[in-house]
């Protein structure tokens, strides 16, 4: 057919013409796309601003372009421009006229760029712009010197990214001009020291500083700033000035990731509302007895060498020094040393609602001494060294909001027997490995080693893993409307009557490694997901089939085959499966090409699914040839197997009943086939 033939030629000419066609055929006003005053000519290898766009427009996109210069009448045309966005290309140089129509230029990104060049002309070309607001300076290998000389003086500048350059450190005259500075991005620079840099920008709102190198905040005092943002650093000590009677609006600070040996000095009266302190090694010391320890250190002096009148003090011991925390809605200590609160610490943050702990050396959590408020909403003890709760009936009442509870990886071995079924918003809780079980008999005593799940009606989410659980009786459950059951991890689990009250709600179960066997799932009408990993399932369970499952967890198991029929329907419904750890038979893959060929399937770790074949040997199932199963199946070789003993003794019964019965007729057949008289 000729069409055949002129098809890739066709192929070949086409991305020919399309390079040409933009520098020929059309004018390059076809590089942008218009829409109404905005042009967008991002990602087009331009190594020039267009020339020929509409003389309206307010914005300007040149994205990842090619541009190395701003020249001085590149934006002579465009005055009525008010955003310019050259992010992402090789700009070193602003000409110092660049700017001297652009009336209106209210903002200007040149984040990932090269200006550390042409450093000392782009300072006077931005100093002529009396309307700037927004200013991105990001990625572009400056230090502090060239910001201050970029900076210069400008005075309109309000929000200006400085992030990903290579500033250390920040003195008083930086941005000294910038009165109306809101919002400051400082991020992933190195700075080790700040020295009274901010004492001109009173409107200061956000400030970024994480990812430096600063080793203390000490002397802070920005009342106005709303948001700070010290995370990452190496910040052993962060200390507001305690002499300030103005209300500091700080709203947010992030201090994690950082070494904190203390809880943070914060200011005595301000609205913090989040508090950020994750990955320190943050501890209480009330304990740390200074009768036995006389010589132990009370107070800790910064000196600013520059200006005494910055030297700082801290009575380290005094733990009612901690600041105004009364605002306080989020507090994350999750990662410190906390080994208990101390004493009217909790109770000083009435509108706490997110108290997340985990990873601490708690060993007690005392509701009764605490006196958490009725606002708390989350509450994270989990990995702790918790080997007691506490709660009376009253603060159980107190705690009615309390809706997600997670005391898993503790060393509890027993509970308040009113602490699940007195919190009536509970919504999630999480157990696991600790040495809980579930009771057969509803507990008498105050504490008990068992939970009576029965009474927390409101429960969605129960995570019971790991809790050397044997047997759940059948009623457990009854009455509760849970949608996410997790009861892995606890080997020989009796467990299937009991979930009979589940089959309408229940959405995950996790039955991983409980040894269950012959379980019948087909009565689950809403479950979603399923994990029966590490069960030494040897049969694919066949009433997973109709249940419209969506994920399916079924590692560390020894089937042999997903049967054909089976892995067809679970196709359909199935987005995620985990399958590795099997000990599949390569000659029984159809269902893995049924899995694959399934757009809308996602088989984890798909890469490492492995099959044994005939004779022992592992492979990949994804890697393994079929066609190889055609030379030495099974069946083929049984069939070779048992044939041939059936040939021989078919020979061998001929040749004797030949020899036997009927020797003459041999003897005439070799006498005639010898007497034949040749051809030739
Ligand atoms: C900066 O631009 C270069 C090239 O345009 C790109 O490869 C790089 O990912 C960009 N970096 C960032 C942080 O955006
Ligand atoms: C800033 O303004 C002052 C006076 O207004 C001038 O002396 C100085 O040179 C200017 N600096 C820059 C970098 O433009
Ligand atoms: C500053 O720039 C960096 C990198 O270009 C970006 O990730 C960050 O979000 C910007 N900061 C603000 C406040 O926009
Ligand atoms: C602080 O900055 C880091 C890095 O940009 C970011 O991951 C973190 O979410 C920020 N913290 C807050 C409270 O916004
Ligand atoms: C704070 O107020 C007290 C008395 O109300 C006063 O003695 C002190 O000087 C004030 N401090 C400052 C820094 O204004
Ligand atoms: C021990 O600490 C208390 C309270 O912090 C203080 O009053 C007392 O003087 C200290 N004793 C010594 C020996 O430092
Ligand atoms: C405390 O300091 C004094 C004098 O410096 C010294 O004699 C004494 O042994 C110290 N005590 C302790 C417990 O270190
Ligand atoms: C700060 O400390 C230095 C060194 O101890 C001292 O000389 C100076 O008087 C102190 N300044 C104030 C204001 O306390
Ligand atoms: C819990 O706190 C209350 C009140 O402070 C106290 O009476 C009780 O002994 C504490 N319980 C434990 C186990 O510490
Ligand atoms: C639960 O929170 C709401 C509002 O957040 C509050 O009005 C109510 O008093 C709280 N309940 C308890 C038991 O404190
Ligand atoms: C409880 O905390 C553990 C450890 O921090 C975490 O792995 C688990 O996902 C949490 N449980 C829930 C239900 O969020
Ligand atoms: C757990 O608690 C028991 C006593 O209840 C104690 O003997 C054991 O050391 C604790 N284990 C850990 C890891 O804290």
């Amino acid at each position: 057919m000729p069409l055949r033939g002129f098809t890739p030629l066709l192929l070949w000419i086409l991305p020919v013409w399309r390079v040409l066609t933009p520098v020929n055929a059309h004018p390059p006003l076809s590089r942008c796309h218009l829409m109404q005053n905005t042009a967008v000519c991002n990602d087009r290898r331009l190594s020039s601003v267009p020339a020929d766009l509409s003389q309206n427009i307010e914005e300007l996109q040149l994205h990842q372009n090619h541009i190395t210069t701003l020249t001085d009448d590149s934006l002579r045309r465009y005055p009525a421009l008010r955003t310019l966005s050259l992010a992402c290309n090789e700009l070193t140089t602003i000409q110092s006229a660049a700017f001297r129509d652009s009336h209106v230029l209210t903002s200007l990104n040149f984040a990932n760029n090269s200006l550390s060049v042409g450093f000392h002309e782009s300072g006077a070309a931005l100093n002529e712009l009396r309307t700037l607001q927004s200013l991105d300076l990001s990625e572009n290998k400056l230090d502090e010197e060239m910001v201050g000389v970029l900076l210069g003086n400008l005075t309109s500048v309000e929000r200006l990214n400085l992030s990903g350059n290579v500033i250390q450190r920040l003195d008083e005259d930086i941005f000294r001009r910038l009165h109306r500075l809101t919002e400051l991005d400082l991020q992933r620079n190195f700075l080790f020291e700040i020295d009274n840099a901010f004492h001109g920008n009173h409107k200061l709102q956000r400030l970024n500083l994480a990812f430096n190198s600063l080793p203390c905040l000490t002397d802070f005092h920005l009342t106005q700033l709303q948001v700070l943002n010290a995370s990452n650093n190496l910040i052993d000590w962060f200390i507001s000035r305690q002499d300030v009677n103005e209300t500091f609006q700080l709203e947010t600070l992030d201090l994690s990731h950082n070494n904190l040996l203390f809880f943070p000095f914060l200011p005595t009266r301000s609205h913090l509302q989040n508090l950020y302190l994750s990955d320190n090694r943050l501890s209480f010391y009330e304990h740390l007895d200074n009768s036995t320890n006389p010589n132990i250190t009370t107070t800790v002096e910064f000196y600013n060498l520059k200006n005494y009148a910055a030297n700082v003090t801290a009575q380290l011991w005094q733990e009612d020094l901690h600041g105004d925390v009364s605002s306080l809605l989020i507090l994350d200590l999750r990662g410190n040393h906390v080994t208990y609160f101390p004493q009217g610490f909790i109770q000083k943050m009435p509108l706490l609602s997110r108290l997340k702990m985990s990873v601490n050396c708690l060993e007690k959590l005392n509701f009764t001494s605490e006196r958490f408020s009725g606002s708390l909403y989350e509450l994270d003890v989990s990995r702790n060294e918790l080997n007691h709760v506490q709660a009376s009936d009253d603060d159980l009442r107190t705690l009615g909001n309390l809706t997600y509870f997670n005391l898993s990886q503790n060393n509890l071995s027993f509970l308040p027997t009113r602490l699940f079924p007195s919190l009536l918003n509970l919504r999630s809780v999480d157990l696991s490995y600790n040495d809980i079980d579930v009771c057969v008999e509803e507990p008498v005593n105050n504490f008990s080693r068992c939970v009576d799940w029965k009474h927390v009606r409101n429960l969605k989410q129960l995570y019971l893993k790991s809790c050397n659980i044997k047997n759940i009786p059948n009623s457990a459950f009854s009455g509760m409307s849970l949608t996410h059951l997790e009861l892995s991890e606890n080997p020989g689990l009796n467990v299937e009557q009991s979930l009979q009250t589940l089959w309408t709600t229940l959405q995950h179960l996790g039955l991983g490694n409980t040894k269950i066997q012959n379980f019948d799932f087909s009565e689950f009408q809403s479950l979603k997901s399923l994990n029966i990993s590490s069960n030494s399932l040897s049969q694919f369970p066949t009433s997973l089939r109709q249940i419209g499952l969506k994920s399916l967890d079924l590692r560390d198991n020894v089937l042999s085959t997903i049967p054909a029929d089976q892995a067809g329907a679970l196709a359909t419904t199935l987005t995620t499966v985990y399958l590795t750890g099997n000990s599949f038979n390569c000659c029984q893959t159809e269902w893995f090409r049924t899995f694959e060929k399934q757009e809308t399937l996602n088989i984890a770790d798909k890469s490492d699914i492995k099959c044994v074949d005939f004779f022992r040997r592992t492979h990949f199932v994804e890697r393994f040839d079929p066609s190889l199963c055609f030379v030495q199946t099974e069946p083929l070789f049984w069939y070779i197997v048992l044939f041939v003993p059936v040939c021989v003794s078919f020979v061998g019964i001929s040749v004797i009943l030949l020899l036997t019965v009927k020797p003459k007729v041999l003897e005439n057949s070799i006498k005639k086939k010898c007497l034949k008289p040749t051809p030739y």
